[in-house]
């Protein structure tokens, strides 16, 4: 036996015999459980509107909404590939996550693609696609359902014009062929839509509520069972992931990636039992990554923005955004660098509130007006360590 084939084997081995994982897949985002509990009036509403499909006619626009993590996407594969399985040859389905295929081109190269027509990376424009999906819905036999997932990511960056065509492709077919099921996390979307728009995508509008503790409780004992090994997780850390998510706006996916760190913790620590205190590291270990994405993805004017706020913190007291550009005008004409407006400066604290690393709460002052109060959301160490190459970065101007 060749050394490397030992190694794989001993690997191999290690894998296999987890003390904690049975099948760690089940416990990953992206796999869709074949029992979805506390969603079943979602599920039979979704199922009675796509149901249609069974004698080959076009079932209704659908819009779904809630939170991330309510279960949107899971229930969606989940309807249509059991109606699939039923009726494979009355229709098909398409699923594009728009966060992904964010260009109203790549969208439609999904769509083709899906269709089986090959879509060169680039080269033709959107609207010679857009044609070429038209002349192959036409050919098609079967009625097409095309999931369109966090919509809103595609829309705030393009606008709704691809939406209006998609929706406008059966009156230009002339035969009723293809339904479009749109989700987004976010509630007020819709109403941001082309009023066109808005009233063909929801046709029928489905909502999907958070979760709540008990309910977390339940859909991780069920995933649990057959991820991990028996005996490996208790009540008391079901409860506490339950707990946690439960307290975060009943997200289902914070609650799954709470329980499947902790697990991998314990793993790594060659233990067979995963504890509450594994959990609290998998909270802060989830959190510090999250941070780190966020931070280090940031545009430059946004990094100093928050390093401002950083330096401004010191005393721990909260800034008015008048002192955060102070801060920040500093610091970019100290680097040589272009100052942008306090109006942008205004934006981007609120674009950092909204992902959850600062707090930028509109205060009242009687009569000296209404300023905003920013502090800091995350623990700074957090921040000082995702910002460490930025500040490399910034040496190097
Ligand atoms: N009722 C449920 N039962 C089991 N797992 C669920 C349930 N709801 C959500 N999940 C799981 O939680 C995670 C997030 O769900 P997802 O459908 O992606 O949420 P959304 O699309 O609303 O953001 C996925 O891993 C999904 O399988
Ligand atoms: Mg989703």
């Amino acid at each position: 036996m060749s050394g490397l084939s030992e190694i794989i084997d001993e690997v191999l081995s290690l894998v296999k015999t987890s003390r904690i994982f049975k099948d760690r897949k089940i416990l990953l985002p992206d796999y869709v459980p074949d029992e979805l509990p506390h969603r079943e009036e979602q599920i039979r509403k979704l199922a009675s509107i796509l149901v249609q499909v069974y004698r080959g006619e076009k079932p209704s626009n659908v819009f779904i909404y809630g939170l991330t993590g309510t279960g949107k996407t899971a229930v969606t594969k989940f309807v249509l590939n059991n109606l699939h399985k039923r009726f494979p040859d009355t229709f098909r389905y398409i699923y594009v996550n728009t966060r992904n295929s964010d260009t109203p081109y790549r969208i439609l190269a999904d769509i083709l693609e899906g269709l089986g027509v090959r879509v060169p990376f680039t080269g033709i424009s959107t609207a010679e696609l857009f044609k070429r999906l038209m002349s192959q819905l036409r050919s098609i036999k079967y009625v097409l359902i095309i999931v369109l997932d966090e919509i809103d990511a595609m829309v705030k960056k393009h606008g709704d014009d691809l939406l209006y065509r998609l929706t406008r492709v059966n009156s230009e077919l002339g035969s009723p062929k293809i339904s479009i099921i749109g989700i987004t996390n976010d509630v007020k979307f819709i109403d941001t839509l082309d009023p066109r728009v808005k009233s063909s995508l929801s046709d029928e509008e489905l909502v999907f509520p958070p979760y709540n503790a008990d309910e977390l409780r339940d859909i991780l004992w069920r995933r649990a069972k057959s991820g991990f090994v028996e005996g490996a997780v208790g009540e008391d850390v079901i409860s506490l992931c339950a707990a946690l998510a439960a307290r975060d706006h009943g997200d289902a996916r914070r609650a799954l990636d709470l329980l499947r760190v902790a697990g991998e913790i314990a793993e790594r620590e060659g233990r067979n039992v995963v504890t509450t205190a594994d959990v609290e590291r998998a909270r802060l270990e989830i959190e510090r990554d999250r941070v780190f994405e966020i931070v280090t993805t940031l545009p430059l004017h946004s990094k100093l923005v928050l390093l401002a706020v950083i330096q401004g913190s010191k005393s721990g007291k909260s800034l008015t955004t008048g002192e955060v550009y102070e801060l920040y005008t500093k610091l970019a004409k100290s680097l040589g660098l272009e100052v942008i407006t306090q109006r942008r400066v205004s934006d981007i604290l609120n674009e950092l509130d909204m992902v959850g690393i600062l707090s930028a709460k509109v205060v009242n002052r009687g009569r000296y007006g209404k300023t905003k109060e920013v502090k800091l959301a995350v623990p700074v160490e957090t921040l000082v360590k995702a910002l460490d190459s930025t500040v490399k970065e910034l040496d190097g101007i």
